[in-house]
């Protein structure tokens, strides 16, 4: 079976498409024949060594695939052939909160990840895929939306009539707006591009704002839940937009820290978090239940992922490169 390999050098340029054998499968092993894979921004971090504490190693990358069971180890119970699943991103996280040891377990960073014809994963290091998804459609799952859930529902609880703020439109922030909206709360969204805050008006956004031409955007959001602020801030800018997020929420609100888009470091403006009795919670992905509890909610509310585009296996380098330009509005698969 093919595989891809990120190889010796940091940078996808090195991204190598290789013949690999996988070999028998363990007692509590499962053979997956991929079907689609996603790209997220992490997917970029790791094949520039800039992710974790590493830096870059060899790996089969992506976090985020989803196909169909074609063999089961002798002890398995929870899978048979022909079961459509996807991988969970810490193979080793199943529930409750986070811990130290999960991170070693995260698949195409960690360990190796779902690039690749067949995976052989441990049975707990699945999900079964939404009813009626496509394989394209749940393999956008595993990273962007398990993250946006556990910051909506991870320790805490989303609101019908809470205000959210997420910023740009990629992979994590257009899952929160769905789901967002499904919970019955306001979606505030910020873009580069007017063309993009037109596209998720139209996914139900309540209210836009161009982070480009309107630089102040923090102060414009707290204006338009007159001035007392978002309830929630879905944070993927990192270090050059944390303060602006600590200024937008209200006064015993949740800003959610997710990503480094801006920067990894940066002052952080403290009094406001003491002041405004903020909850700054910290977010990595999440565990299988939330996993399983999201695809409930997903199931329950129509829920359909973004796909921007879907690139052939063949051309998965050209599909890092589209994700490097940031063009893409959602999320961006690899057919297998
Ligand atoms: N902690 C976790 O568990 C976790 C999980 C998933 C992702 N993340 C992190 O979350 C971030 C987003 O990941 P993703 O996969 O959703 O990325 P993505 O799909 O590549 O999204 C990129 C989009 O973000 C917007 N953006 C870029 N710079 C921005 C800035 N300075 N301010 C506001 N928006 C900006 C742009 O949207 P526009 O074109 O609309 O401007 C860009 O297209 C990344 O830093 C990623 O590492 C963390």
């Amino acid at each position: 079976m093919k595989s891809y390999v990120l190889k010796e050098a940091p940078g996808f340029e090195s991204l190598d498409l290789v013949e690999k054998e996988l070999g028998p499968i363990g007692p509590h092993e499962v053979r997956v024949r991929v079907r689609a894979i996603s790209l997220n921004y992490r997917d970029l971090m790791v094949a520039k060594g800039a992710y974790g504490t590493k830096g870059f190693q060899p790996v089969v990358p992506a976090s985020d695939g989803a196909g169909e069971v074609v063999e089961v180890g002798s002890a398995v119970t929870r899978w048979k052939a022909g079961d459509k699943v996807a991988g969970i991103f810490m193979q080793t996280w199943l529930a409750g909160p986070p811990a130290a040891s999960y991170a070693a377990s995260a698949l195409g960073g960690a360990i190796d990840g779902m690039m690749a014809e067949e995976v052989v994963l441990h049975e707990d290091g699945l999900v079964a895929i939404p009813a009626g998804y496509s394989f394209e459609e749940a393999a956008t799952l595993p990273c962007a939306a398990v993250t946006a859930w556990n910051a909506f529902y991870g320790s805490g609880a989303l609101k019908a009539g809470d205000t959210v703020l997420l910023q740009g439109t990629g992979g994590v922030s257009l899952f929160a707006l769905q789901l967002a909206k499904a919970a019955g709360a306001r979606v505030m969204i910020t873009s580069s591009s007017d063309e993009k805050l037109v596209r998720a008006k139209e996914l139900g956004a309540d209210e836009t704002i161009n982070y480009r031409t309107k630089e102040n955007w923090e102060v414009e959001a707290f204006r338009l839940t007159d001035s007392r602020g978002v309830d929630q801030v879905v944070e993927v800018g990192g270090g050059g937009t944390l303060n602006r997020s600590l200024k937008a929420v209200r006064y015993g609100g949740t800003v959610s820290v997710i990503g480094v888009l801006s920067g990894t470091s940066g002052e952080v403006a403290t009094p406001l978090i003491l002041g405004k009795a903020i909850r700054v919670q910290g977010i990595y992905v999440g565990s299988r239940t939330m996993f399983e509890d999201m695809n409930r909610a997903i199931e329950a509310n129509g829920i359909r992922p973004v796909i921007d585009r879907v690139f052939e296996f063949s051309e998965a380098k050209a599909a890092y490169e589209y994700m490097e330009s940031a063009q893409h509005f959602g999320k961006i698969v690899i057919r297998v």
